[in-house]
């Protein structure tokens, strides 16, 4: 059955902005974090310690972590694709951190400039220094169900990835729809080869909502017995290097879902939609969360 408690990752602040074409100013991305962090959510993704070159739009990294470094009680897990990016994270005081691999090679080319084994071998680096400072590990896994490059991506594939995960020492492993091209159809059976390896309390699912079918996703997700779900307020979102993709699944969408069936999330969803308000006033632009749209109409 459904899980009773639902943990959400916040990652607005992290998928979102990375793929915004203007560059957020480095307080408002801080104030974004403490209105997230005030609506109840325990963890909020907020920021990559990768190549600026890559990303522009994170490279004031060290600076959100310094404008954070007083809130208390909640996890700020950031992106970092190899050592350089960990101990840079470390140093500017991260606890926590993630490592991406993905499910297909193609991609994993075209997102981190190298193959699958080499970006494994990067995360299995970031896993033995994160021992020695105690810091867990996220694992994401893109294109779990489909590629840009190469269509769809085998369970198999997907699994294999995962207990390398798995094995490496990863607190949680996220599976990432990067391009939001899944359903029921092709989640099961990828969710079903995924958990013959990695224990269902390890894994969480990261849909971002293209197809609009990320919420049919996560709630066939939770009836597999996975309970924790990746989300972006307003569903801001996408992945620079993967054309076309659109944000994450909501988190308003996700956690008026959740209140609907009884699912607790410790998360106002009127607090949230605040923060919403707030990062979408900034950018000019309408939520593309059905439900905050709805319930500011009435
Ligand atoms: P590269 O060009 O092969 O790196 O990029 P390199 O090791 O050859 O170094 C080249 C230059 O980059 C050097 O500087 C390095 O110092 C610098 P130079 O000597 O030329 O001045 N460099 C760095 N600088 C800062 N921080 C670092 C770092 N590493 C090297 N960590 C690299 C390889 C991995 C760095 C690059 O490809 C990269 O940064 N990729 C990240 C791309 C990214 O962030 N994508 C979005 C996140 S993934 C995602 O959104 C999917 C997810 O949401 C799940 C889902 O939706 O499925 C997680
Ligand atoms: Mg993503």
């Amino acid at each position: 059955g459904i899980p009773d408690f639902v943990k959400i990752v916040e990652v607005g602040p992290r998928d979102g902005l990375q793929n915004e074409k203007s560059i957020v100013p480095t307080d408002v991305k801080v104030e974004l974090i403490k209105l997230l962090v005030s609506s109840g959510l325990s963890v909020v993704e907020a920021t990559s310690f990768v190549s600026p070159k890559w990303v522009p739009q994170l490279a004031d990294a060290k600076d959100v972590l310094e404008g954070i470094q007083d809130v208390e009680g909640v996890s700020f897990p950031v992106l970092t694709p190899n050592l350089k990016g960990f101990e840079a994270a470390v140093a500017a005081g991260a606890k926590e951190v993630a490592v991406f691999p993905a499910a297909s090679e193609s991609f994993s080319k075209a997102n981190l400039n190298s193959g699958i084994e080499d970006n494994l071998a990067r995360c299995r680096d970031i896993a033995s220094a994160s021992r020695s400072y105690s810091i867990p590990v996220r694992g994401y896994i893109s294109c779990v169900v489909g590629c840009p490059f190469e269509g769809h991506v085998a369970p198999a594939k997907v699994a294999y990835v995962a207990k390398a995960l798995y094995e490496m020492g990863c607190s949680e492993i996220s599976l990432g729809d990067t391009i939001g091209v899944g359903t029921p159809g092709t989640v099961v059976p990828m969710l079903e080869a995924v958990l013959d390896v990695v224990p269902v309390d390890k894994l969480a699912v990261h849909f971002h909502d293209t197809y609009g079918q990320a919420l049919s996703n996560t709630i066939i997700s939770l009836q597999m017995g996975i309970s924790v779900v990746d989300s972006s307020v307003s569903g801001l979102g996408g992945c620079p290097y993967a054309k076309g993709a659109t944000g994450n699944v909501a988190t308003e969408d996700v956690v008026y879902m959740l209140d609907g069936i009884g699912v607790k999330t410790n998360v106002d969803l009127g607090k949230l939609m605040q923060a919403g308000d707030f990062i979408c006033k900034h950018l000019g632009r309408a939520s593309n969360s059905r439900a905050a749209t709805a319930l500011s109409k009435v």
